[in-house]
């Protein structure tokens, strides 16, 4: 697939920080690289995107964002295969995606032709901070802020559209655990949980590091009215396997529809495993844990890739799940990888 070029007003870094850059020791979304892309909305339309050298913005501090969170963001991957091609996966999710988070907070539309554009110059330039091999590729986040100066609330006038790079390996460094939320929600019906808004991963700091006191890494979060059901995890949507069968909840209101989360039912589907997007109580995965028949949980992100969960905790009770060799997470992510990085034929047209 190939877009429109559009013009954008390029400047390229004097120096690049490469060579002080540590590839086999990343820390996720730590080191960034040389250039940005960056495009303002003024005076009622999007102007003409730049790529600028990375550095620091100016804005005044009554800019919207700071008061009010008018931001969104997404985010993607890019992959360089054997011969040194470079991929994203299935951009075109992300890209209606950011615009269906904007809507809801009242951002105006980006256009296709600047998103695909700009994105694609910027990864020409830093082409070189994409490492080959599986486990290392370049986080992409293009966000959206609200730049205009002035604390009335009410939508801003002015936005800041920019595209930042991060080289990248795993996101969860070490075992996942996590806490079936009791009292916590992360999102209501009616609300911005399906958008990737800034907002929804600042309210889920606190319960989290709650959390991670009693030793989880992440919640599950449940359904804000009665807590009876599963929803999603801090920075991944869920599944589970109970026996064989393969269970996440549907996305609505309150569940960002993640592409990963979208993959590996399409990949499900495709190898006949199966498969129920249902609501899923906490009742039942319990029951399953304490009758042997929970084989597995793990999470699915565009950052952490497809994460196996090794345990759970509810109500002050630890439930450990077996460790097996044969697991859906492996298979997920094997499948997943090969065609992110080329390694296997694209039979949905995934990569980009
Ligand atoms: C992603 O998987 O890209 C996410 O948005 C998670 C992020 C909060 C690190």
């Amino acid at each position: 697939m190939k877009t429109d070029t559009t013009t954008i007003d390029i400047q390229k870094a004097s120096k690049s920080k490469i060579e002080n850059v540590d590839f086999n020791n990343l820390v996720f979304g730590q080191v960034f690289t040389d250039h940005m892309m960056v495009c303002d909305y003024k005076n009622g339309e999007w102007q003409t995107p730049q790529i600028k050298p990375y550095g620091p913005l100016q804005l005044d501090p009554s800019a919207k964002v700071f008061h009010y969170g008018q931001a969104v963001f997404e985010g993607m991957k890019a992959f360089k295969d054997e011969k040194d091609q470079v991929w994203l996966f299935r951009p075109e999710k992300n890209f209606e995606r950011i615009n269906k988070s904007s809507e809801r907070l009242a951002i105006p539309e980006f256009p296709k032709e600047y998103f695909f554009t700009g994105m694609e110059e910027l990864l020409k330039l830093e082409k070189d901070w994409i490492k080959k091999g599986f486990g290392n590729s370049l986080y992409i986040r293009p966000f959206v802020i609200a730049t205009e100066a002035g604390v009335s609330a009410a939508p801003s006038k002015e936005y800041k559209f920019m595209i930042i790079c991060s080289p990248a390996q795993a996101y969860y460094s070490g075992e996942v655990r996590v806490q079936f939320s009791e009292k916590y929600s992360r999102a209501a019906d009616g609300g911005v949980g399906f958008a990737k808004a800034a907002g929804n991963y600042a309210a889920q700091f606190y319960p989290t590091n709650l959390a991670k006191e009693e030793g989880f890494q992440q919640i599950v979060w449940t359904d804000a009215s009665t807590h009876e059901y599963l929803e999603e995890a801090g920075t991944m949507n869920i599944f589970f396997r109970v026996g064989d069968k393969l269970i996440t909840a549907p996305t609505n209101d309150r569940i960002l529809n993640g592409v990963t989360r979208d993959s590996v039912i399409a990949l499900a589907k495709e190898y006949n495993i199966e498969l129920e997007v249902r609501r899923v109580t906490v009742k039942e995965i319990v029951e399953a844990a304490e009758a042997g028949e929970l084989k597995e949980m793990f999470g699915s992100g565009t950052a952490t890739v497809i994460n196996p969960i090794l345990g759970f905790g509810y109500k002050g009770e630890k439930y450990e799940l077996p460790n097996m060799e044969d697991t859906y997470a492996r298979f997920f992510k094997d499948k997943l990888t090969k065609i992110q990085y080329n390694q296997a034929e694209d039979k949905f047209g995934w990569r980009y």
